[in-house]
């Protein structure tokens, strides 16, 4: 039996597996530039984020209609459920759709078909949380938060992914504060490529629960300090660092020496299609590569459940 756990950095566009790519391309006349599945994964060696992003958006293109991201979304679903998740937190990308010419209704909705019935279906519970694209302006985040009104009492946060460089937190200042007004949670990608200042703002500006990824947070001790003493979760994504390089290897992965100095740390698996493992792929990953014990499983087990946005009564009947 997996481990019981809750899931908190998931891209759902990261979900989208070869063989369902090649399926909705044919189903929606879409014109993939890889023969097969076989030459579609020859494409899933990575340098950095961006060489990810770019196959990542690139893909995309395959989901048109509200059934895509309902099948999309059940598909990860059922995969989940086998690792052991039992409540996911999913994010998605709006603009990278309505870019298309996909409408927001077709995104929100056909993920919503999915996640309705998701405990009943799969025994997961479920949050959806969108995400804005930092490389793309704030004015372009601040319409997609204007143009989600309608479907708030699906969505439950706001998150900031794509490519982290150049493009600080505070750029979103504005976004941020709307969408607190709004009621909404906030997360943001923050210390995955970029430097620890950026999960200093991500804290300070945009007043996130959660820091997505953080990994780069063990550069400035006085910062692991701080997310230490304000219990901080971190959502790190041990495969996705090593195929994005932002680890060497596997076994220089920081997580015991993270759990050790007392930082909240929670296991995901970001892009789970793309990165070669779902959340129990990373967290069997971690318990054989870096050698972490039961005890050390079950407080990144228990610190999902903690850090997620389940209310405390969900949260016990989750667990
Ligand atoms: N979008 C999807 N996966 C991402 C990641 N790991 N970092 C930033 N943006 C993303
Ligand atoms: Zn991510």
């Amino acid at each position: 039996m997996p481990l019981p756990k809750a899931e908190l950095h998931l891209h759902i566009e990261g979900t989208l597996e070869p063989e369902l790519a090649f399926e909705l391309a044919a189903r929606n006349g879409v014109r993939l530039p890889y023969g097969d599945t076989g030459e579609l994964s020859k494409a899933y060696e990575f340098e950095d984020l961006q060489s990810f992003l770019n196959l990542y958006y690139e893909l995309m293109a395959v989901l048109r209609t509200e059934q895509d991201f309902a099948d999309l979304a059940n598909a990860y679903l059922a995969r989940a459920a086998a690792q052991g998740v039992r409540h996911a937190e999913i994010f998605f990308d709006p603009q990278a759709h309505t870019k298309r010419g996909v409408e927001l209704g077709a995104v929100v909705e056909g993920l919503w078909r999915a996640l309705g019935s998701s405990e009943a279906n799969h025994g997961i519970s479920t949050r959806l949380i969108m995400c804005f694209l930092r490389d793309d302006s704030a004015e372009s985040a601040m319409e997609t938060l204007r143009a989600a009104e309608p479907y708030l009492d699906r969505i439950t946060g706001v998150g900031l992914d794509s490519a982290e460089v150049g493009h600080p937190p505070v750029k979103f200042r504005e976004v941020y504060e709307a969408a607190a007004r709004l009621g909404l949670r906030r997360v943001a990608h923050a210390g995955e490529e970029g430097p620890p200042a950026y999960i200093t703002e991500a804290l300070d500006v945009l007043g996130v629960e959660r820091v997505d990824h953080g990994l780069r947070c063990m550069e400035d001790p006085a910062l692991v300090e701080r997310l230490v003493r304000e219990r901080m979760p971190l959502t790190l994504c041990p495969l996705s660092n090593v195929r994005l390089r932002t680890v060497d290897t596997l076994a220089d992965h920081p997580l015991p020496t993270m759990l050790d100095a007392g930082l909240m740390c929670t296991v995901n698996s970001d892009d789970p299609a793309y990165f070669g493992g779902y959340a129990g792929d990373n967290f069997d990953a971690v318990r054989s590569t870096l050698g972490l014990d039961r005890e050390r499983l079950r407080e990144l087990a228990r610190n999902s459940f903690l850090a997620s946005f389940l209310e405390d009564d969900e949260e016990l009947r989750a667990r």
